[in-house]
């Protein structure tokens, strides 16, 4: 709590020289007592936001606006790279505080742009051939279906679409019951981008591991959302991104392979830091192993300002408190959901009422309604939400994350009102 108060007392992480930046820091607020539903509180988080106060953000699912600490260390890093001609840096303090934060081994974090990336070098690294199959969903964003579609394309490995159970239990069938003698791999989301259902992926991973399968998890939404322990889930390979709920600069992402199966996971971008050495002198030129670590995946000239943005993101989800962070992020989700339920059978609920299975995310319809409408409605109220044209799921699916509010809650929950009446 101490660090908590200390951090809205003095604002302290966002105090730094402000010099060039025209970002402006909000006063330092008075102190509040600190719960997970004193709304001051949650006042003074969102003063650590230049988020317009007249927007309501209900889409971090899509992109996760970031503190005036994260900006300002990027912007101070950057000037500092440009002023002293410095090149590189800082992807060892990345990858240390990423991999504390994942609860993985500093060895087995590849600093990436995206989760699509992450999702690539998995596709590609991983030895399938013609004929073997591969596990997903119907529930798929572009950047997890397109890699494995292509890799079916180009590779003729067989794609398996499964769709989702409405509880976990019933997910965990439907997987168990795909599986064939040819399954080499499980691909599937955490959370998929459509109805912010969680999937039972440790269960998943176990049933995996029985039989010999790989697993892949696409993993763009929980860190920074959930206590996401990675080692707990077990899985061979998890991709995510700091873009999203970690709230950290735009164009970041991790990728995880455990050392259990880098060896499997092939490198195929070659570059610096890929290789422990190489050598055009000898006849003929010899290239040696991969590094032991996630380096082998990959290379080049990386921007060193996004790197030290990523470790204020964690120091500022840390001083919060993660554990109070899921609480909250959840309590809004839960409020949404009740209240939306208790609109009536005019709602089709998305998103599961069991509570393994939901996390921030509440996707719904309305009954004979278009609510692609209802998106552009609330989008004229600045209200805004992301509409899952996906695979035809056709829904609306709104994020919640700790700049929000009950009251943005409510103001939203007006507008769904007035869409059914309209
Ligand atoms: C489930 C899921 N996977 C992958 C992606 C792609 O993420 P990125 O844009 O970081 O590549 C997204 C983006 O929204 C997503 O929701």
């Amino acid at each position: 709590m101490a660090n908590r108060r200390d951090f809205l007392k003095n604002t302290a992480l966002l105090s730094g020289a402000l010099a060039f930046s025209n970002i402006k820091v909000n006063a330092t607020p008075n102190l509040p007592a600190i719960a997970a539903d004193d709304e001051q509180y949650w006042k003074l988080v969102r003063a650590q936001f230049p988020l317009s106060s007249n927007k309501i953000y209900l889409n971090n699912g899509t992109m996760g606006p970031s503190p005036y600490t994260v900006l300002n260390e990027v912007q101070q890093e950057m000037l500092e790279i440009e002023t002293a001609g410095r090149y590189g840096g800082y992807e060892d303090v990345a990858i240390k505080e990423l991999s504390k934060f994942l609860n993985t081994k500093d060895t087995e974090i590849t600093l990436t742009r995206n989760v699509t990336e992450g999702i690539n070098i998995a596709c590609w690294g991983f030895p399938l051939k013609a004929g073997d199959e591969v596990i997903i969903t119907n529930h798929e964003h572009v950047g997890h279906a397109s890699p494995w579609l292509n890799r079916a394309k180009l590779s003729g490995i067989v794609i398996k679409v499964i769709s989702l159970g409405k509880t976990a239990e019933e997910t965990l069938n439907i997987v168990k019951k795909a599986i064939t003698k040819k399954t080499k791999l499980i691909a599937v989301p955490h959370i998929p981008c459509t109805i912010g259902k969680v999937l039972p992926v440790k269960e998943i991973c176990k049933l995996a591991k029985e039989k010999s399968i790989w697993t892949f998890i696409d993993g763009a939404h929980p860190a920074g959302m959930l206590m996401l322990d990675i080692k707990d889930i077990g899985c061979d390979v998890y991709a995510g991104c700091c873009h999203k709920w970690m709230l950290g600069p735009k164009g970041t992402g991790f990728l995880y392979v455990s050392e259990n199966i880098r060896h499997t996971v092939q490198a195929y971008y070659g570059g610096a830091g890929v290789d422990t050495g190489w050598n055009l002198l000898a006849t003929p030129p010899t290239y040696s192993a991969y590094a032991e670590n996630g380096h082998r995946y990959f290379y080049g000239t990386q921007n060193a300002a996004l790197f030290k943005g990523i470790v204020k993101a964690i120091e500022f989800q840390n001083t919060i408190g993660r554990d109070l962070i899921e609480k909250r992020v959840k309590s809004l989700a839960n409020y949404l959901q009740d209240n939306l339920l208790k609109m009536g059978n005019t709602i089709e609920m998305m998103t599961p009422v069991e509570s393994i299975s939901k996390a921030a995310q509440i996707s719904f319809k309305v009954k004979d309604k278009d609510v692609s409408k209802l998106q552009i409605q609330c989008n004229e109220k600045k209200i805004i939400t992301r509409f899952v044209a996906e695979n035809n799921i056709n829904c609306l699916r709104v994020s919640t994350h700790i700049y929000n509010s009950f009251t943005e809650i409510d103001a939203f929950l007006l507008e769904v009102d007035k869409f059914i009446k309209a």
